[in-house]
């Protein structure tokens, strides 16, 4: 590597957080060199393809990010050793999924990709180094992290070299589908450390494009269980509102209009009222699931209780959309073929970690539904993975043409919110389905009342 960069950064973990962090990183300051790699050879290659509609995340802005960085001063690669050893600074930036097993499986987090990761550190850094978390962390784990970065300075005592390490935390707040404006332009930046060298040194990264007032410094432990609530309570109004959603209907009320009401209280605001089929993503289930592991752990079961009822009733959400699917069609789907519009967690991304749709369509398959699916951004294998389904079952088909995938369908359900959805020619897909033909909105992006002229039987969450 030549030495024309001021600074060395390497990230572990060239996933959702990692790819475009540093893609801004990269971009923002062209006087650092910025290498994420990862163990995960097709990823990298996805990201250093030529066709760069293959790149393996997907967000508005990220293309024309990494067309301009790549190679010049962001790299990817499958190169962690060398570029662990090379870098001033690491952003451990890998994956801190649910523990499916062991102690505290179904609620902690799974760490073993961290330690891992802090393993090869304390083996291949040099001289000193900052460590940066980024992945989202129990409260606490920094001191694993200097743990075993410790323990790797006993491994050579006869070494000339002195390695030395501080620690950072940096959690990322960035939200899938406008992870590049967050990035750009987030609302802060939290940085929680022990030195103010290591402090500063990440702080004047970001001053580069961020007003030095929006960065935050506090403690190491503050840092890290800040991220963790900050997901519960944005979680926490998704599933308020969800649980709304329901009376509504069973009064006559109007989510949206109790949205638009309560969403003008300055105390309340209008953020993150949207009701829908649930969240998802990789992060709010974890996250709280998490929480309420760490208020366990700490004796506060009431705290725990609290929180968890917010997972409770997204999957709540869930059951209750599918029941009511079910209950319009006369009881029963079999025989019956149902078209999913949207199977991303959300709209704008690719990413189908805990998306409501794969819960909702499991109810319907279970159900008996032969089901269609179309999404703009997510291939068959995706889909296919996430519902553990192959082609053989034919229950299960996934088309490119949304118009293709309505043929013969008794029922359209929308869970993800596309704004292409909305233009769609409805009179003309309304034609090609049996009759009745229903339109379940779970995501309250259609025109009710111009289905409804054109025949439809539409439900829509929230409405009586
Ligand atoms: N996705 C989000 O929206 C989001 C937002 C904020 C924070 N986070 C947090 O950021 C972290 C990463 O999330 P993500 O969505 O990017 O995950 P991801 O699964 O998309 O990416 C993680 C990557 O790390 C790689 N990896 C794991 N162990 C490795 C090792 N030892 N060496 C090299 N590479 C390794 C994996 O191969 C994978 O490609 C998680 O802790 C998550 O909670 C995610």
């Amino acid at each position: 590597m030549m030495n024309k960069f001021e600074k060395k950064i390497c990230c572990i973990g060239a996933g959702y957080v990692g790819g475009p962090t540093m893609s801004v990183i990269a971009s923002n300051c062209p006087e650092l060199r910025v290498d994420v790699v990862d163990i995960n050879k097709e990823r990298i290659d996805a990201w250093n393809s030529d066709d760069y509609s293959k790149l393996p995340v997907f967000e508005p802005g990220l293309e024309n990010i990494v067309r301009k960085c790549r190679d010049t001063n962001l790299f990817f690669s499958n190169k962690v050793e060398e570029c662990i050893s090379q870098a001033d600074i690491i952003f451990i930036s890998v994956n801190t999924p649910t523990k499916t097993n062991g102690l505290g499986a179904g609620f902690a987090s799974d760490l073993k990709w961290i330690e891992s990761s802090a393993r090869q550190i304390a083996k291949y850094a040099r001289n000193h180094t900052v460590v940066v978390e980024k992945s989202t962390l129990p409260v606490k784990t920094a001191e694993t992290i200097k743990t075993i970065l410790n323990s790797s300075l006993d491994i050579d005592p006869s070494s000339e070299e002195k390695k030395t390490f501080s620690i950072v935390s940096n959690p990322e707040f960035l939200a899938e589908g406008t992870a590049i404006n967050d990035l750009q332009n987030p609302d802060r930046v939290l940085i929680g450390g022990e030195d103010d060298y290591s402090i500063n040194l990440i702080s004047d990264i970001y001053k580069k494009w961020i007003d030095p007032e929006k960065i935050i410094t506090t403690n190491l432990w503050s840092s890290e269980l800040s991220k963790l609530v900050s997901n519960a309570f944005l979680a926490q109004r998704i599933s308020s509102i969800n649980s709304i959603s329901a009376l509504c209907e069973a009064t006559g009320a109007n989510i949206m209009e109790v949205v638009g009401a309560i969403g003008t209280d300055t105390r309340i605001g209008k953020k993150f009222l949207m009701p829908g089929p649930g969240f998802g993503g990789s992060c709010f289930k974890k996250d709280i699931l998490n929480l309420v592991y760490l208020c366990r752990y700490y004796g506060l079961n009431e705290v725990a209780d609290y929180w968890e009822q917010v997972v409770k009733i997204n999957y709540w959400q869930q059951k209750r959309i599918s029941a009511l699917v079910i209950k319009n069609l006369f009881g029963t789907l079999s025989n019956k073929k149902l078209t999913i519009y949207g199977f991303a967690f959300k709209a704008n991304t690719n990413d189908t970690r805990e998306s409501p749709s794969i819960n909702i369509s499991k109810y319907l398959l279970q159900e008996g539904s032969k089901l269609n699916f179309y999404d703009p951004k997510v291939n068959q294998k995706q889909i296919f993975n996430e519902l553990d389904v192959n082609e053989e079952d034919g229950n299960v088909l996934v088309y490119e043409d949304p118009y293709k995938a309505v043929e013969g369908a008794d029922a359209v359900l929308i869970l993800t919110e596309w704004n292409e959805f909305k233009f769609f020619n409805w009179e003309a897909i309304y034609k090609v389905m049996r009759k009745p033909s229903w339109i379940f909105d779970s995501r309250i992006s259609l025109d009710q009342n111009h289905l409804k002229k054109i025949g439809f039987k539409v439900w829509t969450l929230g409405t009586e």
